[in-house]
This record gives C-alpha cells, sequence and structure tokens, in this order.
C-alpha cells in the first residue's frame, strides 16, 4: 500500500476538542483554513443532530487535508469517450472551469507497446474472455508517478469495497488520486497485488467496464470540494452524510391538482420546520432504508 499522501490527521472528540498528531493545531487555528477542512471533519466523524447520534462512540478518527481546495483526479481507461460526456457538464465541468479540480483522461493504449496498441490478452488458464495485461497498466502508472505522488490508486472492479458517502467524503480530502478502470473479464491478478492501493465497487451487479463506475467516483467526490457547489451547506444536507436519507423538498406552486404542500414549510416558523425535516428524514430513513440506522 502506497502511504497517504495527507497533510494532517485530527482526532475528533465527540466533545469537539481537536488533537492533532503533533499538538500543534488548535481549534481557532483550524478555523483559518477552509471551510472544507470543517465541515469534511463533520462529516466524516458522521456527527449529527440527530437523537441516534451515539455520544459514547469511541473517539473517531478524522483525517482531511488541509488547503485542500485542489484536487487532480487521473483516470486510466480504454474507452476515454465513456467518461467524456459524464464528466463534462454541469457541477462537475464548471468545478474544472473554476480550477476546484483538473480531471485528465488518459487512453490506456497509449501505453501500449505494440504497433497494435494490444492491452489484454487470453488468460493463462484458459476459458473465455481476456484479460488486462499488466505492462501498459504499469507503465501508464509511472509515467503518472513520476511526475506527480499519488495518494490512492483506485481500480473500479466488482469486487471492491462497496463505495459509500464515508468513502466520498474522505476521498474529497486527498489532492491526487489515480482512477484505473477495470475491463474486459478482468486484470492480471498482479496489477491488483502490487500497482493498486484500493479497489472499490460501485455495487454488487456487474458492468461491462469500470468507467461508468469511475465517472460515479469522480462525481461523488467533486462535488464535495469546496466552491464546487454553491451552496457548501448543501453538501453537509445529503442523504447519508448523517446516516439520514434527505427530507422531502417542495416548491411553488402551494398547490397542483389538490396535492398541497404541508402546512408546516408555509409557517414561516423556522425552528418548527427544522423540526419537522428532521422529523420526515428520521421517518424516509426507518421507512425506506432501516439499515442505515443500524449503522
Ligand atoms: N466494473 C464492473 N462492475 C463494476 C462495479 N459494480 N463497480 C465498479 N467497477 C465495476
Amino acid at each position: 500500500m502506497q502511504p497517504l499522501n495527507l497533510k494532517c490527521v485530527i482526532l475528533l472528540s465527540p466533545v469537539f476538542s481537536v488533537l492533532t498528531t503533533n499538538n500543534t493545531l488548535c481549534f481557532q487555528s483550524l478555523y483559518q483554513y477552509n471551510l472544507h477542512a470543517i465541515m469534511t471533519l463533520l462529516l466524516i466523524s458522521n456527527m449529527s443532530f440527530c437523537p441516534f447520534f451515539d455520544f459514547h462512540k469511541p473517539v473517531e478518527t478524522a483525517i482531511f487535508a488541509m488547503n485542500s481546495t485542489h484536487m487532480r483526479i487521473d483516470i486510466i481507461t480504454a474507452l476515454p469517450e465513456l467518461l467524456t460526456g459524464p464528466l463534462d457538464h454541469s457541477i462537475i465541468k464548471r468545478a474544472q472551469q473554476k480550477g476546484i479540480v483538473e480531471i485528465h483522461i488518459h487512453n490506456l493504449r497509449d501505453y501500449a507497446f505494440d504497433k497494435h496498441k494490444t492491452i489484454d490478452d487470453y488468460p493463462f488458464s484458459g476459458g473465455g474472455g481476456m484479460v488486462m495485461m499488466i505492462e501498459p497498466i504499469d507503465r501508464a502508472l509511472a509515467d503518472l508517478k513520476s511526475r506527480i505522488n499519488y495518494d490512492e490508486i483506485i481500480f473500479t472492479s466488482p469486487d471492491g469495497e462497496l463505495f459509500t458517502q464515508r468513502m466520498a467524503n474522505q476521498l474529497s480530502c486527498t489532492e491526487n488520486i489515480i482512477i484505473l478502470c477495470g475491463h474486459y473479464k478482468g486484470v492480471d491478478q498482479r496489477v491488483r497485488d502490487h500497482l493498486v492501493t484500493r479497489e472499490i465497487s460501485i455495487g454488487d451487479y456487474v458492468l461491462t467496464g469500470g468507467e461508468l463506475a469511475a465517472a460515479i467516483l469522480a462525481d461523488a467526490i467533486v462535488r464535495l470540494l469546496p466552491g464546487a457547489i454553491s451552496d457548501e451547506e448543501s453538501a453537509l444536507t445529503d442523504s447519508f452524510q448523517d446516516n439520514l436519507l434527505a427530507p422531502p423538498l417542495y416548491t411553488r406552486p402551494k398547490e397542483y391538482k389538490g396535492w398541497k404542500v404541508p402546512d408546516i414549510l408555509l409557517s414561516g416558523n423556522d425552528k418548527e420546520i427544522e423540526n419537522w425535516k428532521m422529523d420526515q428524514a428520521i421517518e424516509r430513513t426507518r421507512l425506506l432504508r432501516p439499515d442505515l440506522l443500524q449503522e
């Protein structure tokens, strides 16, 4: 495993006291860093004011990168066309234009060593399907690593750890990551054993390739970077950020085909509205994702 290239590790206790590995960072100086650092601290520690928050939970390790306002994501793929669309629109496109994130897509075939640009071969074990070869992948990774220090080299695979909001929070605190898209029947095991630092799956189903998974990872990570979405607080109130689904939202008109917006939302009573939102979030989670309340 390659060591994480994070600038600091913070321990966050439930009573908000902050200690650092070298004890030089106090809460006040922590505040001088950016909102993202503080937000991430809250997100990673999974704090919430909901009744399910367990104040007796052991002190949790929160990792955040100070000044992590710029991130670089390199994606290595055999099918770059599959990625240009999803990552070239809306929030992710604007985040790139604002210089919050750089996303570089590399064609694995550019690292093939024969004139046919071969990147896969038959498995020694026989059977159907082609296997991605180690040499082009190693060359691609070596080329990137010769210029940049990477925090993580992620391989997208249905066998990997299940991608969660917590993982997205953590990855949004890194500076440079590589995502290697799996393809064909699989990849030479030596890539998994020696070249990547982690494997991530986006769900228990098999896609034709890892490109859509890579796009999902990048999207979930980039929208958490400071400045990527206009209202930073909205990343905090996402479903899953505190293991609760988001409460329902309404906008005009107040009534449509006899379907009314709940009176409480029109009352102007902020405190009551906040309580209502929390009740709704808990109720929806109980109904739709009771497993989240067990975690
Ligand atoms: N490649 C194929 N299926 C996948 C999945 N479920 N998650 C990540 N990468 C994949």
